[in-house]
């Protein structure tokens, strides 16, 4: 299982969404050596020999397309780009696609009946984000730095740990110096880095097992958002989901009422001083428990034989 170091707060009106990761945000470690103090020419030695940079490209997670940098420069126009780095402090340019252009370039001028964006890594963690992210602000699929000789690597710093970050193959930044959306520092979007293929895909269509029918009840229904925004991207629920926690029909048993799952989800280390599990919710005290409750209830909905009680609204 994989070390979860840190977590993103998640912009309300940015639909973002991490499966199978625990690093693809600001402020997170690249499963390289936490704490170890790297120097930069360790971190330029170590990376001599960079992945090659050739994207696969995906439709619904089957893929049709293998590409090299040099090709798709020959398709898309490359700009420079400065952004304020999300990894480390600092302005930094970068050589990168103006990404919504990018992706019609790739998947044609037609992209209804598609609603999100995987980037996958070289070592298989995935991040999902909102098509309707980019169409809102400015993200760009970056291949390296403006000074080509630079090596496409971060050495990243946060109070006095420091990581070797390779960036490639490729790396998406957002234009958080000349869009207002994005403040400086913004911890709302997520900066995924070692990107070595895109998939494009309709969220219905991928979670349809876990996706609660219309006409279900209205906590249900609330349940799944909540539980889409904070619990999908590290669990599996009908095998669907990220793998950095266990599948959930697993153990959801151990808790004989709602008292105790509550309590595991709001605070994991007041049940176990060891837990990894965090979950950064955006609600506060009893909005709090209300947003908990819905989720397992949603769960009940979905999975009621891996339960050992039966779900109840909180009396006033
Ligand atoms: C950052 C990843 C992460 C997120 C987000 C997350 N979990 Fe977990 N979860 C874990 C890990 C890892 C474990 C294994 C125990 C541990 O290390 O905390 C776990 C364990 C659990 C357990 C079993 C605990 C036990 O003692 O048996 C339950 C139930 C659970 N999670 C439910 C949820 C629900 C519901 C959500 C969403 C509100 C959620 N988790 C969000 C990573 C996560």
């Amino acid at each position: 299982m994989r070390k979860i170091v840190n977590l993103i707060a998640v912009v309300a009106f940015i639909n973002v969404f991490l499966v199978g990761m625990g690093r693809f945000a600001p402020g997170v470690e690249a499963g390289s050596k936490a704490g170890e103090n790297i120097d930069k020419k360790k971190c330029v030695k170590e990376n001599e020999n960079p992945a090659p940079q050739i994207l696969k490209f995906q439709e619904e997670g089957n893929s049709f397309k293998t590409t090299t940098l040099e090709k798709l420069k020959e398709t898309v126009a490359s700009q420079n780009i400065t952004v304020n780095e999300a990894q480390s402090a600092g302005k930094r340019t970068y050589a990168g696609f103006k990404f919504l252009h990018f992706l019609h370039k790739i998947y044609g001028d037609d992209l209804s009946g598609y609603d999100t964006v995987e980037f996958v890594a070289t070592d298989g963690y995935a991040a999902s984000i909102s098509l309707k992210t980019f169409e809102k602000l400015p993200a760009y699929l970056t291949f390296g730095y403006k000074d080509p000789e630079k090596k496409f690597i971060i050495v990243h710093d946060v109070t006095h740990k420091t990581w070797c970050v390779p960036l490639g193959p490729f790396y998406l930044v957002w234009d958080n110096l000349t869009d207002p959306g994005l403040f400086v520092g913004d911890k709302s979007t997520i900066w995924p880095y070692q990107v070595e293929t895109i998939n494009l895909y309709s969220f219905a269509n991928k979670y349809a097992a876990i996706i609660p029918p219309s006409d279900s009840p209205s906590e249900v229904k609330d349940g799944f958002d909540s539980y889409k925004l904070y619990c999908l991207k590290c669990h599996t629920l009908k095998s669907l989901g990220g793998e950095i926690g266990p599948p959930l029909e697993a153990v959801l048993e151990n808790f004989e009422n709602q008292e105790k799952l509550r309590k595991l989800i709001s605070d994991p280390k007041s049940v176990n001083p060891e837990a990894e599990m965090y979950v950064p919710f955006r609600e506060k005290g009893k909005e709090k428990e209300k947003v908990i409750d819905s989720i397992i209830t949603y769960l009940y909905f979905e999975a009621p034989e891996v339960f050992i009680f039966k779900p109840q609204k909180k009396m006033k």
